[in-house]
C-alpha cells in the first residue's frame, strides 16, 4: 500500500508528533533520517505560482541526497498545456518515479480534491502542496511544528486568524491539524465575504469565536493571511476587501509579550514592515523550517515509517 498527503487528517496526533521529532534531529543534531533517497526520483508538478513550498521541497529532496527531479513549474511547458487530462498526467510521472528507482509525487494544482485525482492514478506517494482552497497539509505542518518550537507545547492554546478564512487553505489544514489537540480556543477575523464555509466550520471540534476585539492580548498565536486574489471571480470583490486588515506597531502594542505572529506567506500589505524586527513576528522562521519538516516528511513516508 502507497501512503499519500492528501489532507492533515491523514495523519493523527502520534504521527505528526513523531515528524515533529523527527524534525528536531534533523535541525539539532544534522541527522539524516532513514535510508538514503539516493538513486530515487521526485516529481515536482506544479501547475500554480509557488516560492517556498517548491524551493522547500527541492531542497529537501537534494538534502536527503535525492538523485533525480522531474516536473514542472509552469503548466504551460507541460503536455497539459495541449490538453492532457490531470489522470493521464499522474500516470505518466508515476512511470518516471517507478523507473527513476521509486520516489513520490509532490502537487500543486488550483482546483480543490485535484491532488487526490493524481494520488488515484499514481502508483507512488503524493503529497497535496496546496488544492486550490481545499487544503495545505505540509503548511500545516511547519505551522504547527513552529508553534511546538517556540511555545513548547500544541495544547490549551488561543489562537487567531485573521484574514481570508474562506479562500486560505493554509488555514484550513491548521484548523483541522488542531483538532488533534486538546484545549484548542479560536478567535476568527474576517470580513464578511471571507468567513469559513459553514460545511467546514462543522469540522471543527473546538470553539470558534468571531472577532478579535479584545481578546489580543489574551492570543497565544495571531496568524494571519493574505486576501488570496487568485481565488476572485470578480476584481472588484477583491478590490472590496483588499487591504481591510493590517497588522502594525499599533496592533502589536496590544498583543501579549509572549504571543506568536504568525503568517503562510506570500504577504502583501497585512503586516507592515515595521513590525519584522518585533520579537514575537516568527513568520521568517516559521518559512525556514519548510525544510527540515520535509525532509522529515518525505523520509518517512519513503521508509514507510508513517
Ligand atoms: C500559501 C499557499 O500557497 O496557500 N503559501 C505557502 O505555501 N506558504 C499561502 C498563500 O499563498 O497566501
Amino acid at each position: 500500500m502507497k501512503r499519500d498527503l492528501i489532507s492533515i487528517e491523514d495523519l493523527n496526533r502520534g504521527q505528526m508528533e513523531y515528524l515533529f521529532r523527527l524534525t528536531d534531529e534533523i535541525q539539532n543534531y544534522y541527522i539524516i533520517p532513514g535510508e538514503g533517497v539516493s538513486f530515487r526520483t521526485m516529481a515536482s508538478l506544479f501547475f500554480e505560482p509557488s516560492t517556498r513550498t517548491r524551493e522547500s521541497f527541492r531542497v529537501a529532496w537534494r538534502n536527503l541526497g535525492g538523485s533525480c527531479l522531474i516536473g514542472f513549474d509552469a503548466a504551460e511547458i507541460s503536455s497539459i498545456a495541449k490538453g492532457e487530462s490531470l489522470a493521464d498526467t499522474a500516470r505518466m510521472y508515476s512511470k518516471f518515479v517507478q523507473q527513476g528507482g521509486g520516489g513520490l509525487i509532490v502537487v500543486r494544482h488550483p482546483k480543490t480534491g485535484s491532488t487526490e485525482i493524481v494520488a488515484e492514478y499514481a502508483d507512488v506517494p503524493v503529497i497535496n502542496a496546496g488544492d486550490g482552497i481545499g487544503e495545505h497539509p505540509t503548511q500545516a505542518l511547519l505551522d504547527l511544528y513552529t508553534i511546538l518550537q517556540k511555545k513548547g507545547r500544541l495544547d490549551s492554546l488561543t489562537i487567531g486568524i485573521m484574514g481570508d478564512l474562506k479562500n486560505g487553505r493554509t488555514v484550513h489544514s491548521l484548523m483541522l491539524a488542531l483538532n488533534q489537540f486538546n484545549d484548542i480556543e479560536f478567535f476568527l477575523d474576517a470580513p464578511p465575504i471571507l468567513w469559513l464555509d459553514v460545511e467546514f466550520l462543522k469540522r471543527i471540534k473546538h470553539k470558534v469565536h468571531r472577532g478579535l476585539t479584545g481578546v489580543l492580548p489574551l492570543l497565544d498565536v495571531l496568524y494571519v493571511t493574505r486576501v488570496q486574489r487568485e481565488r476572485f471571480e470578480h476584481l472588484e470583490e477583491y478590490e472590496s476587501v483588499k487591504g481591510s486588515y493590517k497588522v502594525d506597531s499599533e496592533v502589536m502594542s496590544q498583543c501579549g509579550q509572549e504571543m506568536l505572529l504568525m503568517h503562510p506567506l506570500p504577504r502583501v500589505d497585512e503586516i507592515t514592515p515595521e513590525v519584522d524586527k518585533d520579537p514575537r513576528a516568527v513568520y521568517f522562521q516559521q518559512f525556514a523550517n519548510g525544510v527540515p519538516i520535509r525532509m522529515a516528511l518525505i523520509s518517512a513516508l519513503l521508509t514507510k515509517a508513517l
